[in-house]
């Protein structure tokens, strides 16, 4: 047997070792409290599990769906965006449901990347948007998101050969790792960075309805001419908790989501039916969900930030997305510090390095583990500091 040779090019996957690590301790009957895995605790809505359950039941949603999805659903789709953005979408041409907006992003580098060719992809950043890159035989060029400069990307530092070349530019805001967020300036920049370098950009948005203190993150597609170089990935995923049923989409530039289509119409069958009812109900029904569960990940955020401000561990209060990236202590790695908090408080977090050589120093919680178990993850942090301080192994360098 022989294996294709782009396997071979897969970067390592650098959660291997802290993934084993954990399901070890937690064979060996260790309590581990877990603030890795962005995957929403709460329930899906029980109006949303009605519908599927009642769709379920009718067989017209029991054959083949089509890729382009139910008319109904792309309808809802575009009624959501010009409710919650003021964007217009012709629901025909100018959105695409996707099965998890994983599904669509992964897929979008085989419409665009030749073997050599190059996408702008940010670091640190949701792995996607590279992998795909080399699975489809081109080369990620890095953006690095500083702390300074709030984690946007820096497109002056970008060297001209490298932006005429790129073919592709991957965005994120409300952002994984970070928590930064981007406001309509920036896009507004990104439209212009692109149209000079002719450059597709793709906005990964799934997180713009997670955010709190009443603050709305923009869509890119709310810049006028956004629609005319790039598109934006959207999900139901993390909005009506909703990660296991895999419903996603895509909107925007009409040549851009018809090349996916035809990617995608030649590989999937499409969304089950009755996930499809079901999303039309999410986006068309009430949305009270959203800020129930806004106002409880926005307490476990303050929570969380207060016990880190007191531990000595520096992180900024994200406005949205429901990851906090704080800085690990000088002298430590994020892989040391990550195993540090696994052996000695039995806490769990994602070290940053996964996500990116920019992701080396910090380390991600996500907010969405119970809050019993958010509890118990504070008491431990708290103890294992005051425990650390008072044997003087306090990790923070002495002065
Ligand atoms: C930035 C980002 N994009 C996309 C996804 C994928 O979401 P979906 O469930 O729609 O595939 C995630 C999931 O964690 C994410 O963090």
């Amino acid at each position: 047997m022989q294996l294709a040779r782009r396997l071979n090019k897969l970067p390592p996957y650098l959660f291997v070792d802290i993934n084993r690590k954990i399901a070890e301790k937690q064979a060996r009957g260790e309590d581990i409290v877990k603030f890795t895995i962005g995957d929403p605790d709460l329930p899906t809505p029980s109006h949303i599990i009605d519908h599927i359950c009642q769709a379920a039941h009718n067989p017209v949603n029991h054959r083949y769906p089509e890729t382009d999805g139910l008319p109904a659903l792309r309808q809802a789709i575009a009624e959501w965006y010009e409710r919650r953005f003021g964007v217009i979408l012709n629901p025909d041409k100018e959105v695409l449901p996707l099965i998890g907006s994983k599904e669509g992003i992964g897929h979008m580098a085989l419409c665009f990347i030749e073997p050599g060719d190059i996408a702008l992809v940010p670091d640190p950043s949701y792995p996607v948007y590279s992998i795909s890159t080399i699975i489809a035989g081109g080369e990620p060029y890095f953006m690095p998101l500083k702390e300074e400069n709030d984690f946007l990307p820096d497109f002056v530092a970008i060297p001209e050969k490298i932006a005429n070349q790129a073919k592709l530019m991957w965005l994120n805001y409300p952002n994984n790792p970070t928590g930064a967020i981007a406001n309509l300036d920036f896009f507004k920049n990104t439209v212009h960075f692109a149209q000079q370098h002719n450059l597709a950009v793709c906005h990964d948005a799934p997180y713009t309805e997670v955010a709190f203190e009443g603050y709305k993150p923009p869509s890119f597609m709310q810049v006028p001419e956004a629609k005319e170089i790039g598109v934006e990935f959207h999900s139901l995923s993390k909005t009506y908790h909703m990660t296991g049923w895999r419903i996603g989409m895509v909107v925007g530039n009409s040549q851009m989501i018809d090349a996916l289509f035809r990617v995608k119409s030649n590989l999937d069958s499409g969304i089950p039916q009755a996930i499809q009812q079901a999303a039309i109900e999410a986006l068309r029904g009430s949305q009270d969900c959203v800020a129930e569960h806004n106002a409880i990940l926005q307490q476990r955020r303050d929570e969380l930030i207060k016990v880190l401000a007191k531990i000595g561990l520096k992180a900024r209060t994200p406005q949205a997305a429901f990851y906090i990236w704080a800085k690990v202590p000088q002298g430590y790695t994020s892989m040391d510090f990550t195993e540090k908090l696994l052996d000695e408080a039995g806490i769990a977090v994602t070290p940053g390095v996964g996500y990116g050589k920019e992701g080396e120093g910090y380390i991600r919680f996500s907010l969405t583990l119970s809050d019993d178990c958010l509890e118990e993850g504070i008491n431990r942090l708290s103890t294992w500091h005051s425990q650390k301080c008072h044997c003087e192994e306090h990790y923070e360098p002495k002065p």
